[in-house]
């Protein structure tokens, strides 16, 4: 039933998914398109990964090409990422300052990863559907990305942002 809550599932999938691996790349990558081809009508779902404190710099994802560099502050993505929490836009089209990577985005839910109370990057989902993303989305969401931490090696990357 559509109404039902897919999280618990997805939990348990992920975490099956990524049992036995750390790569970074590759649990990202996993994880992109995990959770794109898992959920209904998504058009973008990927990472931004902090760059040495300076911007957010593109990750793995899918969905269309999208925009390289997002500096902090700036955006959906760097307006989470800068604050530490996530975010959700039930209409891009009236976020100040939202930055269209593809046209086709009308809601927005971005979830920011931290490691040791330091930001690694965010994950973005994008949807073509006008308030797509719930409060049990968003919470779902946090919890598959916690499972996504757990299971990484941030090694560099938490060392170069420290
Ligand atoms: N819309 C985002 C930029 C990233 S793309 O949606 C993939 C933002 O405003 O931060």
């Amino acid at each position: 039933m559509k109404d039902t809550n897919p999280y618990p599932l997805l939990l348990k999938q992920l975490q099956a998914l990524l049992a036995g691996e750390s790569n970074m790349v590759t649990n990202l990558s996993q994880f992109a398109s995990f959770v794109y081809h898992h959920l209904e009508t998504l058009n973008w779902a990927g990472f931004y990964l902090n760059h040495r404190d300076q911007h957010l710099q593109l990750g793995p994802y899918q969905g269309s090409v999208a925009c390289t560099k997002i500096p902090f502050g700036k955006g959906v993505c760097g307006t989470a990422g800068s604050a530490m929490r996530s975010l959700v836009v039930d209409d891009v089209n009236q976020y100040e300052g939202h930055i269209a990577c593809d046209s086709r985005s009308q809601s927005e839910l971005v979830c920011p990863l931290i490691v040791n109370q330091q930001l690694v990057g965010v994950f973005d989902l994008d949807s073509p559907i006008t308030a797509r993303f719930s409060e049990t989305d968003k919470i779902g969401i946090e919890s598959l990305v916690q499972v996504l931490i757990d299971n990484t090696n941030w090694g560099n990357l938490v060392e170069q942002v420290a």
